[in-house]
């Protein structure tokens, strides 16, 4: 899928990018499913796919801006340490996903730029996802787009049409407690929650209109920095559950104007009732 004309050079760069690193991902995304007997080999070859890609990703995106940082979510933060720009990359969104065969994974490259000592802003962003021939993208002030469409948030204002997206928390996560305290809230409310396992895709769902919006605790910054821009691009609502600039603490609550602040009441109230439950019986 090719993007529009319009994108910026530095855009420009990261869709070469991506679209270099997912056409092996999508054919390794392939042997996945003759891997599925193999339930061991499974594992560690897409553990082997994801470190190609974010290897892909930093080959091509060095070659083309020598002078950007980097912060991958494999190899960590490199480049130069004076960085003005840099590049914040998840090479594999949706890794659970990918490995059971199922195809909504992405990869997520967002655009940081260093704005004073210790405050940068997000830019821009690339998400795509290979196996749904999605290829989002958004820069500040320039809007943002899936493939070639505009993009804008749902104008449904009502809880009981609203359907929420969220990420569950697994096995070795913490804010379990949390979690079903919020759902417990948004469930009897809302037309639907979707656990569909990619964040980054979540962002960018919101920013289409398919999810009126969604909330989780403790992404990283890989998992959002390209969805936020474009979400924002969108017109999408972001904070964390008290209001604040969730990037990159991580705690995440995006949707439209009028239905975010609702999620966002209903998130720090969840987390609230926990901590006063924990706090009683210490
Ligand atoms: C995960 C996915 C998932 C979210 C987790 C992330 P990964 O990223 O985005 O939807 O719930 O918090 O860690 O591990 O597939 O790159
Ligand atoms: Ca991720
Ligand atoms: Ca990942």
């Amino acid at each position: 899928m090719t993007a529009s004309p319009r994108l910026s050079p530095a855009l420009n760069v990261v869709v070469s990018a991506v679209q270099k690193a997912g056409r092996r991902l999508l054919r390794d995304f392939g042997e996945v499913e003759q891997l599925q007997v193999s339930v061991k080999g499974t594992g560690d070859f897409v553990s082997r796919a994801d470190l190609r890609a974010e290897e892909t990703l930093r080959t091509e995106l060095s070659r083309a801006r020598p002078a950007f940082g980097f912060l991958m979510e494999e190899s960590g933060a490199h480049g130069p340490a004076d960085w003005e720009w840099r590049w914040v990359v998840d090479p594999l969104d949706g890794t659970t996903n990918f490995l059971h065969g199922i195809p909504n994974w992405c990869i997520s490259v967002g655009i940081e730029k260093r704005i004073a000592e210790d405050k940068t802003e997000l830019m821009a962003g690339v998400v795509y996802a290979p196996a749904l021939d999605e290829l989002y993208w958004g820069e500040k002030g320039a809007g943002s787009f899936l493939n070639d469409k505009r993009l804008r948030v749902s104008g449904r204002r009502s809880l009981t049409e609203a359907v929420f997206a969220t990420g569950i928390p697994f096995a070795s996560v913490p804010r379990k407690a949390e979690f079903s305290a919020i759902l417990a809230r948004v469930m009897p409310q809302v037309a639907g929650v979707r656990r569909m396992g990619s964040a980054a895709l979540d962002l960018c769902w919101t920013a289409a209109g398919r999810y009126e919006g969604y909330w989780e605790l403790g992404i990283k910054p890989w998992d959002m920095a390209a969805g936020l821009v474009i979400l924002r691009e969108a017109g999408g609502f972001v904070s964390d559950p008290d209001g604040n600039e969730p990037y990159p603490s991580g705690n995440v609550v995006v949707g439209n104007q009028t239905l975010q602040p609702k999620l966002r009441e209903m998130v720090a109230d969840g987390i609230a009732a926990v901590a006063a439950r924990r706090g009683a019986t210490e």
